[in-house]
């Protein structure tokens, strides 16, 4: 359903008003709707290569592992690995995803706090590196590299106690997070696997947080690594590679400034050719963006079911935090379109809420938008990171299906699920069964 007539416009990055309807890759979200059904998700296959590419040209020289937890659709995954993404995995599930979609064996990161033996089984049988994030897991990883004669090559998650400006849920650095292993025993654990059967050395990983607005906080993180990358130069473990993991913010608020992967590499870059520059060592840099690559690509069309003037005008669509749970959990923000009367002047002020039997699940409070109706399509915008992937069936709710549009051109990339899926895996005790 390409869309050719009418005058276009932006209404936020890649996103265009045309007849008053909203716009996605060339395709119009009401039809798309109307077309597949909602809820629906909508993803804009063109704006994530255009979003790769950013980080491709502002770090040349980097290696980019998409963080699979952020969209782990399988079509994105392989349209990121045709694009020569690496992986970020965090589960044998989206390591078996990712290996399936394309992206090669020595180009993913297994990571993770608490992984089980099967995992790490699994990473040292199909030959990927692992960030070892205690010194309990370097031991069982030793034993189960040392009974399958093999060698896993590993980093180190390191914890740089980097305090980051974001939602305390979100911020991953900090001394008392769950994540990495204190600084200042970094060096140590070091030396202790360089001596263990089974385990290579040969990368250092942090990941200080996400949705970061500043550049500062990556800034200090780099700096930390690198002086440990020196006092590691100094014992002699060379590093092949240093994964500065990610964080990078989205502007999900129209017109709100963030720093861009160009913004990143002039606050990181810097610090990194400098130091490894003066330790003669040429380590490959990794970043391991999730949400810059596909938040901002993709939108969750949900229809109106009911327009209730009440303490305030509160609008029931068809979604519930099941399928977008970032504004219930975060308190994220979400720009929102009505996709059938997008620009239609804001007339009233509106709360979006969903069908679940929760208070909390409200998408977005006391927004100015055109006059709702029942029946009408809203666009909950920037929905592509930890949206469908963070999704759930509570309250006994399919899944919603997902769209992947080209040039006008949709095709289903997930099927909507049904009442079946909700019992696929169920089964009765047999003293059930009866009456
Ligand atoms: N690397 C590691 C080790 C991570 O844990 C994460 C995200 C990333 C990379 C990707 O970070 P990003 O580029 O997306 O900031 N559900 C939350 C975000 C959780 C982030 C988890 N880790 C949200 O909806 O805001």
């Amino acid at each position: 359903m390409p869309v050719n007539c009418g005058t276009m416009f932006t209404v936020k990055n890649h996103l265009e008003i045309q007849n008053n309807h909203l716009i996605i890759g060339g395709a119009d979200a009401a039809e798309l709707a109307e077309k597949y059904g909602t809820p629906l998700y909508v993803t804009n296959e063109t704006r994530v290569i255009e979003n790769f590419s950013a980080y491709r040209e502002a770090f040349p020289d980097a290696d980019i592992y998409y963080a699979a937890k952020a969209n782990g659709s399988f079509a994105l995954l392989r349209l990121l690995a045709r694009a020569g993404a690496g992986a970020d995995v965090f589960s044998y599930g989206e390591l078996y995803m990712a290996l399936l979609a394309g992206v090669p064996a020595e180009k993913i990161l297994f990571n993770g706090n608490s992984k089980t033996d099967f995992e790490l089984q699994k990473a040292v049988e199909l030959g990927v590196r692992i960030s070892v994030d205690s010194r309990d897991e370097l031991h069982t990883l030793s034993g189960i590299a040392g009974r399958a004669g093999k060698t896993a090559e590993i980093a180190f998650r390191v914890n740089p106690d980097v305090s980051t400006p974001t939602h305390p849920k979100i911020s991953t650095g900090l001394k008392t997070s769950k994540f990495g292993i204190p600084a200042e025993e970094v060096v140590d654990i070091y030396r202790e696997a360089a001596d263990l059967p089974g385990i290579a050395p040969c990368g250092i990983h942090c990941h200080i947080g996400s949705q970061i607005l500043d550049t500062e906080p990556f800034i200090e993180a780099a700096q930390k690594m690198m002086d440990l990358v020196e006092k590691l130069a100094g014992i002699g473990i060379d590093l092949k590679f240093v994964d500065m993991g990610s964080g990078l913010g989205i502007p999900y608020k129209k017109g709100e400034r963030t720093p861009t992967p160009g913004d990143l590499a002039d606050a990181i870059l810097p610090v990194f050719n400098e130091r490894t520059q003066a330790l003669g060592i040429s380590p490959k840099l990794i970043l391991e963006p999730g949400r810059y690559i596909v938040g901002d690509t993709t939108i969750l069309l949900t229809r109106v079911n009911t327009v209730k003037k009440a303490a305030k005008n509160f609008v029931g669509v068809d979604a519930g935090f099941n399928l977008l749970i970032r504004p219930a959990m975060y308190d994220s923000y979400h720009y929102v379109v009505v996709a059938n009367k997008a620009s239609s002047q804001p007339e009233e002020t509106y709360t979006i809420v969903g069908p679940i039997c929760e208070t909390g699940d409200v998408f977005a409070k006391d927004r100015e938008l055109p006059r709702i109706e029942k029946g009408d399509i809203i666009a909950l915008l920037d929905a592509g990171a930890y949206g469908f992937s963070m999704s759930s069936q509570y309250n006994g709710r399919p899944r919603c299906a997902e769209v992947l549009v080209k040039d006008g051109e949709a095709d289903v990339i997930r099927s909507r699920e049904d009442i079946e899926d909700l019992m696929a895996k169920q089964r009765l005790p047999a003293r059930l069964l009866q009456g």
